[in-house]
């Protein structure tokens, strides 16, 4: 099967070109101008940008937290993806108490499997830290998941302490996985929460007022200098804030290994949304939690100077109706998380590219390239060139849409944007060259993703 996408302009994190797109199967053969290939199918890309599929290398579907489960599974989920230009995710694995590594990678092999509509990977959660999961970490790597997430938050849930923290690191630096840390100083947070419950403080905003940057910025701090110790590389998740902006900021300066992605809610979204009227906040609560505004602009300076290297979601949505509401009175027990799968990629150009934050190629290298480069999928995925994945998104770049709950397409009864107006849209949207989503048809069907066994990070 030969796919001519033809009279777009080319987009990657290294050019931008006027070129044509010759795929053969599932890879792309050709990008060049005036490519005159015979082709079974001529996609039309005049007057659009032609990009990698995107990729989202933290997602939570059908997570279990707090009693309950992200609402999104594998099909929900996967499908808002594509609907988003999102062609590849990398969900968190979570193992039970006690449970081996490898079983509960199994478990979320046979979650995603029937599933899927797009590729996926797996990082692996480490909630103890023992001879036998230090060993099925070694395993894991084999089969192809290369990173794993540890927590310095949560307590008596997912936090675990320091020496288990410099153990696992330890492991890294002769396994060569990497090591992503949920960086929040969880002891502290804990204590507040207590603190704040007992005035009488159980409103939304009180999540993010006991869970200060300040906290954010310690245990940044801490992890990178573990990691310094451990003669290793150290990847922070969803950065929200100055302070922990400086910490890895400084790490680099000085030569040090230290990696991070943010959000697109700790760029657009901020403290204010967290304390609308009534329960309203509830919709955005997620740790580390929205913070004050002036926060965004460091953020995207970060995003500008490579001291942030990606834009994941951190997918991970509970309905407002019967899931948030179970912190009703008690903004503890509010599920943490927020959806934003399908919203990545035009929130990004919209906001950032259209808003004068950053270029259309560092675009494409935060959305698709660095991911790839990062999570050992480059050059297979990540880009638009002769023998890669042929992941590719026909984008629309000046149609407005505004963005709503009643018409996404994850499951979940709200959105964090909902009303807000972007110019952008993933219209054609292709992967492994198969048309998933076409002009707002849908064409992917359940099962159709493939497992993807990573490399080790390639930073
Ligand atoms: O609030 C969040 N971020 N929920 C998902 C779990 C995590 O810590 O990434
Ligand atoms: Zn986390
Ligand atoms: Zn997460």
């Amino acid at each position: 099967m030969r796919t001519l996408i033809k009279g777009g302009t080319v987009v990657t994190a290294a050019e931008t070109m006027a070129a044509d797109v010759l795929v053969e199967d599932e890879r792309v053969a050709a990008v060049g101008s005036d490519l005159g290939a015979e082709a079974d199918r001529i996609i039309d890309a005049s007057r659009r940008l032609v990009m990698p599929g995107g990729i989202d290398v933290h997602t939570h579907m059908e997570m279990p937290f707090g009693g309950t489960f992200s609402s999104d599974d594998f099909a929900s989920g996967t499908a808002a993806a594509a609907w988003g230009g999102t062609t590849t995710i990398v969900d968190f694995a979570v193992p039970d108490f006690g449970e081996s590594l490898q079983t509960a990678a199994q478990r979320w092999h046979d979650k995603a499997g029937p599933k899927a509509h797009v590729d996926y990977g797996f990082h692996m959660i480490v909630r103890e830290v023992n001879d036998q999961t230090l060993a099925d970490m070694d395993s894991l790597v084999g089969q192809g998941i290369t990173s794993f997430k540890l927590f310095m938050a949560y307590p008596g849930v997912f936090m675990v302490d320091d020496a288990s923290l410099f153990r696992a690191m330890s492991r890294s630096s002769d396994n060569g996985a990497l090591i992503m840390l949920h960086a929040e100083n969880g002891g502290p947070i804990d204590v507040l929460i207590e603190r704040y419950l007992a005035q009488g403080r159980t409103a939304p905003v009180n999540h993010a007022l006991t869970r200060p940057a300040s906290m954010e910025g310690e245990a940044t701090h801490r992890a990178i200098r573990l990691a310094e110790l451990a003669e290793v590389a150290v990847y922070i998740v969803h950065l929200s804030s100055t302070d922990a902006l400086n910490a890895v900021r400084e790490a680099r300066d000085a030569g040090a290994p230290a990696l991070a992605e943010t959000c697109p809610q700790y760029l657009f979204l901020s403290v204010d949304d967290l304390a609308r009227p009534g329960f309203e906040g509830a919709k955005y609560v997620c740790s580390p939690p929205l913070r004050p505004k002036p926060h965004q602009t460091e953020l995207w300076n970060g995003l500008r100077s490579d001291d942030l290297q990606l834009v994941a979601t951190d997918h991970c949505p509970f309905h407002f109706k019967d899931q948030k509401q179970a912190g009703v009175g008690n903004f503890a027990k509010i599920p943490n998380g927020l959806p934003g799968v399908e919203d990545r990629y035009t929130l990004l150009y919209d906001g950032g590219v259209r808003g004068g934050q950053i270029t259309l190629n560092r675009f494409v290298e935060l959305v698709a390239a660095a991911p790839a480069k990062l999570f050992g999928l480059y050059p297979r995925k990540g880009t638009i060139a002769p023998g890669s994945d042929a992941d590719i998104v026909v984008f629309d770049a000046e149609t407005e849409r505004v963005l709503s709950a009643a018409t996404h397409h994850m499951n979940v009864d709200y959105s964090c944007y909902e009303g807000r107006s972007v110019r952008g849209v993933p219209e054609v949207v292709m992967q492994r060259g198969q048309v998933l989503v076409d002009h707002g048809k849908f064409l992917g069907h359940p099962g159709q993703g493939q497992f993807l066994s990573r490399s080790r990070s390639g930073m």
